[in-house]
């Protein structure tokens, strides 16, 4: 089935201009991860070196290479947020447990500050109270 899935995208992305991002976003979405047996079939079908694709997973802090255990809670640390409130926001959610907290950097979302993610959802003018509602 994973598998299955990673072949598919690459075979989706494989013609285009600068494939490789558009199939590690298409992947982490699908997948909720990019399996870290598929870099490997990633580089060959890219004609790219193991290392070049491993780089490029690793710099993105938005890409992770292991299955999330809970849904994922991309609480935005950087400066605006910060200024609004991120740091209380981000101890609230780190206590309140059901779901797996990552630090952000700017989700484009400054005028809502403080803003999160949880999965493809953006929570902006987050406070902890709003985030108890939305965790359940
Ligand atoms: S600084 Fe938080 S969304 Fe931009």
């Amino acid at each position: 089935m994973t598998q299955d899935i990673v072949s598919s995208t690459i075979a989706r992305h494989q013609g285009q201009e600068g494939p490789l991002l558009p199939i590690l976003h298409e992947l982490q979405h699908t997948l909720g991860y990019i399996p870290r047996e598929a870099l490997p079939q990633i580089a060959q079908a890219l004609n790219l070196s193991r290392a070049e694709v491993h780089g490029v997973v690793s710099y993105y802090h938005h890409f992770r290479t292991e299955k999330p255990t809970a849904p994922v809670l991309q609480v935005c640390r950087a400066e605006s947020c910060q200024a609004m409130g991120a740091d209380r926001l981000w101890d609230h959610a780190q206590a309140h447990g059901g779901c797996q907290v990552e630090a952000v950097y700017c989700l484009g979302l400054c005028a809502s500050s403080p803003a999160a993610m949880l999965g493809e959802e953006p929570l902006g003018r987050l406070t902890p109270e709003k985030l108890d509602e939305v965790l359940g």
